[in-house]
């Protein structure tokens, strides 16, 4: 089973939007667990702080690694085969075959910063994989974490169940999606093209090949290279 474990300061956050629809029925059927740890329970002091000031000054406010480190070894112990996460944008960008690795795999730790930022030393000190859902910034990391997570869910064998098998969208086949039409055969004066009524199975999937490719070169030359 794939066990998530996500650490965070906001955990009436998860599942949130998966726990609907085909994540939400995953997890009820138990095809995985999302259990929450609240950071803040390894908090300082009166009110339990869990960042202060930069060094060197500056503004916003560090997580402080020792908080950090009490919550992660709390939640996982050194021996637990898990992939530790902390959503960054300065991460390693998070990949459909990233999704695939962890989704095969016993499932993930995810620690969720808020404020500016993370003290170094935690990253170092419980080798803390970085990754990033890309180049934006975002308030905290729980949403990051969401996005990883369902891109993981997905994958488990028996979440799709027969809707598909998920390997036949964009990335899994290395092109971005080929258009998708469905009744009624005209709509606003727009018409089906003729190949997809055509009944040909091989022609009908080379044009598909064909739109994949054209839409790849368009708007993402990089996945081509
Ligand atoms: N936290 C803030 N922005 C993020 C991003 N783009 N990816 C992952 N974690 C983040």
């Amino acid at each position: 089973m794939f066990a998530a474990t996500l650490l965070t300061l906001f955990p009436e956050m998860f599942p949130g939007p998966l726990g609907l629809s085909l994540a939400g029925d995953a997890l009820a059927r138990g095809l995985w667990s999302c259990e929450t740890r609240q950071i803040r329970e390894h908090g300082l002091g009166r009110h339990r702080a869990v960042d202060d000031t930069p060094a060197g000054g500056g503004p916003g406010m560090v997580m402080r690694a020792d908080v950090l480190a009490a919550a992660l070894d709390a939640a996982a112990p050194a021996d637990d085969p898990r992939p530790r996460l902390i959503m960054s944008p300065r991460g390693r960008p998070f990949t459909q075959g990233q999704a695939r690795e962890w989704a095969a795999g016993p499932g993930l730790v995810i620690l969720c910063p808020r404020f500016e930022g993370v003290d170094e030393r935690v990253i170092e000190g419980r080798g803390l994989i970085e990754v990033s859902i890309g180049d934006y910034v975002l308030s905290g990391g729980e949403t990051a974490a969401l996005v990883i997570l369902d891109a993981c869910v997905r994958l488990i064998p028996g979440v799709m169940g027969k809707i598909e098998s998920g390997d036949s969208e964009s990335f899994e086949s290395g092109l971005l999606e080929y258009p998708q039409y469905t009744r009624p055969r005209e709509w606003e004066g727009r018409t089906i093209p003729e190949t997809l009524l055509s009944g040909d199975h091989a022609k009908i999937a080379r044009w598909r090949r064909e739109q994949a490719e054209a839409i790849t070169r368009e708007r993402r030359p990089d996945l081509l290279d």
